[in-house]
């Protein structure tokens, strides 16, 4: 088996993060960046990621509520999703996200959505989920729409938080800085 191609993160404040992602095919290219975002997310120890956050503007997500390698049963591949339904009671529950390292937040979200997409064999498929698989697609699909962590987060958290946004925004700038000197 040939190895999967390697992504780094793309962190908060990157711009890319804010794109709203496009429709992509399905063909082999697609398959290996399915495979190159599994084993970004593992590694990362993520139980999701959107592929903005490894710097495409590209409609495909990946998870595994179970967050292990060893358990690929829980593996979803959502390719060009569209959200149709969000209801029942609204929850709340505590998020991360790999482009915001270190942070976490609780998230008001509703209990179960629907969501359409092709699965990766490029199947039309129609899923209706909740409780922790339909939290981590609400989040991952937010990423598709350029809506992060720190919009959902509350203003109190936000707050709370200031310091560790504005690392992130000076290593993003440091980061900047570091390419123009090349
Ligand atoms: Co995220």
């Amino acid at each position: 088996m040939t190895e999967p191609p390697a992504y780094d993160l793309t962190l908060y404040p990157d711009p890319v993060l804010r794109k709203r992602s496009e429709d992509v095919a399905v063909d082999d290219a697609l398959s290996a960046l399915v495979a190159g975002m599994f084993a970004r997310m593992y590694a990362s120890g993520g139980v999701g990621l959107a592929a903005p956050q490894i710097g495409l503007k590209k409609r495909v997500l990946v998870l595994n509520p179970e967050g292990d390698p060893a358990k690929p049963e829980g593996e979803m591949v959502l390719i060009n999703p569209t959200l149709v339904e969000r209801s029942g009671p609204a929850t709340v529950f505590e998020e991360g996200c790999l482009s915001f390292p270190g942070i976490y937040a609780e998230v008001e979200r509703p209990e179960r959505c629907v969501v359409r997409a092709l699965d990766r064999q490029g199947q039309p498929v129609e899923l209706s989920l909740e409780g922790y698989v339909s939290r981590i697609v609400q989040h991952e699909y937010d990423h598709l729409e350029g809506v992060l962590l720190v919009d959902r987060m509350s203003a109190a958290d936000r707050a709370r938080h200031r310091g560790a946004l504005e690392a992130l925004v000076e290593r993003y700038k440091r980061g900047l800085a570091k390419a123009a000197r090349r």
